[in-house]
């Protein structure tokens, strides 16, 4: 399998490219900002563009789907009807010989999902490096928390996890390290976690956390 981590602008957003090396099909992840280069991209690695997915429907991730598929003519995947194919907790799609995993993740959005794709995990606004998405009451954190914990930890340790943003120390992680280090993970329970949240900006200060 091929993956790129592209830096696509905004507050400092991810895109990625899945690329299935016997089919050279490929799928953009969160086309946000400049479709002509994450076109480029895939072309320059010998690859056709098949899916076009967004990770949830806020602007930074989805605003040149549009462009994107005008280009491309590829079929936009994500959560809900406004997409070619809408797809909901465990749906499979083939990439070639690559399969792409949906898992439904709400919390920072309703329509958030995860994409599987081997051992990588890429995790949109739901799961960042150190952090987590931010939730707007404490129900979308309550989504949020279970499904980080009943759905992303319970992936295998190895298993590599790919943001949506890079907020963290470094642009991506693994489940391991994530359960050892990222003090939302840490919290014991969901009220330690909401607690977390609330106090965020008092706790990075104290720790030194940009
Ligand atoms: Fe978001």
């Amino acid at each position: 399998m091929i993956m790129l981590q592209i830096k696509s602008g905004g507050d400092r957003n991810f895109s990625y490219i899945i690329g299935d090396e016997s089919s050279r099909l490929c799928a953009v992840i969160d086309p946000g900002y400049h479709p002509q280069k994450l076109h480029g991209e895939a072309r320059n690695n010998n690859l056709n563009v098949k899916f076009i997915i967004c990770t949830h429907n806020h602007f930074d991730h989805t605003a040149a789907l549009g462009e994107l598929k005008r280009i491309t003519n590829a079929t936009t995947v994500g959560y809900g009807s406004q997409y070619d194919i809408s797809v909901v907790d465990n749906t499979n799609l083939d990439l070639g010989h690559t399969q792409l995993t949906f898992i439904h993740t709400p919390g920072h959005t309703p329509d958030s999902i995860c994409i599987l794709a081997g051992n990588k995990l890429f995790t949109g606004d739901t799961l960042f490096v150190g952090k987590v998405g931010g939730t707007a009451g404490n129900q979308d954190a309550r989504q949020e928390y279970e499904s980080i914990h009943n759905k992303i930890l319970a992936l295998p340790e190895n298993t590599e996890i790919y943001p949506g943003h890079d907020y963290g120390t470094a642009p991506f992680s693994t489940v391991s390290a994530e359960k050892r280090t990222n003090p939302f993970i840490l919290q014991e329970n969901f009220e330690k976690f909401l607690n977390l949240k609330k106090n965020w900006l008092a706790y990075k200060k104290e720790h030194g956390i940009k």
